[in-house]
């Protein structure tokens, strides 16, 4: 479950972590490594702390499609938002894409020029979405046109199309920048997982590599990390599904559906085609591996001749209202800033939540950034907020029932299984990988939610808001910042 992008590159080396800089940005995905630039870029010693490796969570798992036409998106806005606010997140996106494909020119990334389309997979409410955003997107003055017919080998009902949009390669962007960031003095630190943040007052990062001050703080964590704003509360994490093939003639198009079940379709250099889409909630589906199985029925229906090279997924948070929450966080002073809710469209939103954070920590602002930030909670979005809460609520409350009524099976898991159940009165999560059984604590570290086995990755998943962890308990993302413990093996000593 390794990503086209990351399959055969070797890991970016780690600097050391300094005691002391300007600004510590947290996550080394496209939102950090940009804002840690353009600070570095205006003089200020920055450092990066990345918990895992570069580009190890989404950024380096993305379809990674540079687009301001972004499936249905500004026709779902419009419905909850103003034409000012949406129009002015239009314009930061389109900020974002321009910023990246000028930076990719200058530090020769290779990118490749699409058109991108949302296309009707019907002619039934398919069509009707996908007319919607035509018209959704013309209103907020993107250039865009009508296709009846599209150059692909599976029906449609025609498909709005953007031109002169791009894609690439997500991991040759992150060299690029942690190159360019080093050039300018920063300083990325990988294997350093924050666990804290000391006072606003005197801001200090705890990590676990040791303790960094500083005059700021970017949490570029993909969902944050401090529960401070309860950002957790108002982002749903979302997994979706990605597959690599050999093809002779992938289209030369970005295409996505405008509705259910999604697919992302686009190609790659070397005559590679990537097929995605099956999102859904994170640890809430019968089987994660049935969800890549649907992506390669559907593709050896209309692409006989793919042959699979890499299959893989990830996860993308979205706020309550679908825009994202960039900008201070509460009770920081100022000196705590995030950005988190792309809604998987982080390639051109994470590179504006970039130049509007550094825009703030610099003195200045974005103009488009105001409306965003000055919106309010319409009653159909705290409405939203209240379901979701509702449904955390409701799984955190099933999830221990289940744990509390079920006692594990007297025989481990089988290969590549886990299970979920009580150890006595302890609820523990059990699984067999190579022939390895690991037992650890089956509640989630962030606020005690109950894991799921998730049998595609062979991982801990947490329901309530999308922590995941190893199958020996380490935190791989979410907002977790430490391991589930270890737990004897029923029937054997501890260790
Ligand atoms: C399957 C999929 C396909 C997508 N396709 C597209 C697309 O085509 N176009 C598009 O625009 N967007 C797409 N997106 C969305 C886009 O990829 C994301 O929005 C974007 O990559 C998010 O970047 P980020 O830097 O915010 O987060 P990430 O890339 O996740 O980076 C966050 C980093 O923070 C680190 N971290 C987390 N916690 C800590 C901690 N406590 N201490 C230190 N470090 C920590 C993580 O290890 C991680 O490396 C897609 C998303 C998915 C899931
Ligand atoms: S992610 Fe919040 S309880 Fe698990």
């Amino acid at each position: 479950m390794t990503s086209l992008w990351r399959a055969s590159r070797p890991q970016i080396t780690s600097d050391d972590p300094p005691e002391r800089c300007d600004d510590v940005v947290v996550g080394a995905g496209i939102t950090g490594l940009v804002t840690a630039l353009l600070l570095a870029r205006a003089g200020r010693q920055v450092v990066v702390l990345e918990a895992r490796d570069v580009g190890a969570v989404t950024t380096g798992h993305s379809t990674a499609k540079v687009s301001v036409l972004q499936g249905t998106r500004w026709s779902r806005l419009l419905r909850d938002q103003s034409e000012e606010v949406v129009g002015a997140h239009v314009e930061g996106n389109r900020e974002g894409r321009d910023w990246l494909l000028r930076y990719c020119e200058e530090r020769d990334v290779p990118y490749q020029v699409r058109p991108a389309v949302t296309y009707a997979p019907d002619r039934g409410q398919g069509l009707e979405r996908a007319r919607e955003e035509l018209d959704a997107a013309s209103r907020l003055g993107l250039p865009v046109h009508w296709a009846r017919d599209l150059p692909v080998p599976f029906e449609h009902a025609g498909g709005v199309v953007l031109d002169d949009q791009a894609q690439l390669d997500p991991m040759d962007l992150l060299t690029a920048l942690v190159e360019d960031l080093r050039a300018h003095g920063g300083r990325v630190v990988t294997g350093a997982r924050v666990t804290g943040v000391g006072s606003p007052l005197r801001p200090v990062v705890r990590h676990t590599r040791g303790r960094t001050r500083c005059a700021h703080i970017v949490l570029a964590t993909g969902t944050p990390v401090l529960d401070r704003g309860g950002y957790f509360a108002k982002v749903s994490a979302s997994r979706s599904y990605a597959i690599a093939h050999e093809h002779p003639d992938p289209p030369q198009l970005m295409l996505i559906s405008a509705d259910g079940p999604t697919r992302s379709v686009r190609d790659a250099p070397g005559s590679l085609l990537l097929v995605g889409g099956e999102g859904h909630p994170v640890g809430r589906t019968r089987s994660e591996a049935e969800h890549l199985e649907r992506l390669r029925a559907w593709t050896a229906v209309h692409f006989p001749d793919a042959v699979e090279t890499h299959a893989w997924s990830a996860q993308d948070y979205r706020s309550h209202d679908g825009l994202p929450f960039v900008g201070r966080m509460p009770r920081g002073l100022g000196h705590v800033h995030v950005a988190t809710g792309y809604d998987k469209w982080g390639m051109t939103g994470g590179v504006a939540a970039a130049l509007d954070i550094s825009a703030d920590i610099l003195g200045g602002s974005m103009s488009w950034s105001r409306p965003v930030h000055r919106r309010i909670t319409r009653p159909r979005a705290a409405a939203r907020i209240v379901g979701m809460n509702a449904r955390v609520g409701l799984d955190l409350l099933s999830g221990a029932a289940g744990v509390a009524v079920r006692p594990l099976r007297p025989t481990r898991p089988p290969e590549g299984e886990g299970e979920v159940g009580r150890d006595g009165i302890v609820p523990v999560a059990r699984a067999t990988i190579e022939g390895r059984t690991c037992a650890v604590s089956a509640l989630c570290t962030h606020l005690g939610g109950v894991v799921e086995w998730n049998d595609a990755e062979r991982t801990w998943d947490c329901p309530l808001h999308g922590s995941r962890f190893a199958a020996t308990g380490e935190v791989l993302e979410g907002p977790a910042s430490r391991p589930l413990a270890q737990r004897r093996i029923p029937g054997e000593p501890q260790g």
